[in-house]
């Protein structure tokens, strides 16, 4: 695939053969081969989330028929390993599979990947792994990972502890990192891939900009919830449980926020009937947003209408090209003046 700009060629385009240095990251419960393959044939990298179909065989069937619509283009498979969601003992199990249907990339997130990294590096698999801040990215670049995505406070689902912003994250990652490095967190606009490019990213990954995708499996009303949010409308919460999550504010949040200001070291086990993953899977089946913790980051601000997904990338590629000409100008303007 021909990049949309030269300025948009970097180490993630060339290795995946992308048009836009754009990850569409793994979205628990949304992102299935529908999504990802619509992702792979409009040029960008995008991920099913193993998480989302526990049983072996589902997953194989998802990573098969993303296969069979993506039209050649490459796509990859998140595995999040927070305990909760994918058990320990079952995470090789989740590899192994994904090596044996051949995909070539996976996105991994939650915690250390670095004792399935032999199994990945033997079946010729990229890994990208993702972490809520830098002192984890440096962690990851040590154990051998092939590039990072940072994602910022911003974000939709798991910022972390650090809660650092990604404007920061921009300025660090150039100064700490020697591996190709991705950075997400708040990111909606053309403007931003081009900051990101800027400030040295291989590329960006972004997960809230994308849920209006009329790929994405979900009730309309749900969708016409997130179009309505505006950036202020996120909630932070879980953070007593140090599984801090960004979610679109609902009863829920409201329900959640209280009892941890309320009782501190309230504990997972009384906050699991509010908290549950099963209370948003059914939020986006019926398109009640009151309930469940529905992931999505202030980048909603940004969401502004539902479109293919196709679409929502030319517009992204269309901001980019007008960020770069914006500073063309000015890049020549003063390579003049130094040259005065
Ligand atoms: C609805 C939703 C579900 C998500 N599920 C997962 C997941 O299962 N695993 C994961 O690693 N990241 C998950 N993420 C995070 C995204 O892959 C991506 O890193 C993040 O959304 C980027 O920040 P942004 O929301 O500001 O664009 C999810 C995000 C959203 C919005």
């Amino acid at each position: 695939m021909i990049p949309a700009d030269p300025a948009f060629e970097t180490p993630l385009t060339r290795t995946f053969d992308l048009r836009l240095p754009l990850v569409a990251g793994g979205l628990m419960w949304l992102s299935d081969a529908d999504y990802v393959a619509a992702g792979a044939r409009a040029g960008v990298l995008s991920f099913l989330t193993a998480a989302s179909f526990p049983e072996p065989a589902a997953l194989r069937a998802q990573i098969r028929r993303c296969r069979d619509l993506a039209g050649g283009h490459a796509f990859g498979v998140n595995v999040s390993m927070l305990p909760k969601l994918v058990p320990g003992e079952k995470t090789a199990d989740v590899f192994r599979l994904i090596a044996d249907e051949g995909v070539t990339v996976v996105e991994t997130s939650g915690r250390n990947p670095e004792e399935y990294l032999p199994v990945l590096k033997d079946a010729g698999i990229t890994v990208i792994h993702k972490v809520p801040s830098l002192r984890f990215a440096q962690k990851a670049q040590a154990i051998g990972v092939d590039m990072v995505a940072i994602v910022g406070a911003e974000c939709g689902g798991h910022p972390g502890m650090d809660l650092v912003g990604t404007m920061v994250n921009v300025g660090l990652a150039e100064r700490r990192l020697t591996i190709p490095f991705l950075l997400g967190g708040g990111i909606g606009a053309g403007s931003q891939i081009v900051a990101a490019l800027a400030g040295g990213a291989a590329g960006v990954v972004i997960g809230t900009r994308l849920l209006g995708a009329d790929e994405i499996a979900a009730h309309d009303d749900y969708k016409a919830a997130l179009v309505a949010a505006g950036e202020r409308d996120t909630a932070l919460t879980m953070g007593s449980v140090r599984n801090t999550i960004r979610t679109l504010k609902n009863q829920t949040t409201a329900i959640v926020t209280a009892l941890e200001a309320e009782t501190p070291d309230i504990g997972i086990e009384a906050l699991l009937p509010h908290v549950a993953g099963t209370i948003g899977r059914r939020a986006y089946e019926t398109g009640d947003t009151s309930h469940g913790m529905l992931s999505a980051g202030q980048a909603l601000g940004l969401l502004e209408r539902t479109a293919p997904l196709a679409d929502i990338i030319a517009q992204l590629e269309q901001e980019a090209l007008a960020a770069l000409a914006r500073l063309r100008p000015q890049a020549r303007i003063s390579r003049q003046e130094a040259a005065q």
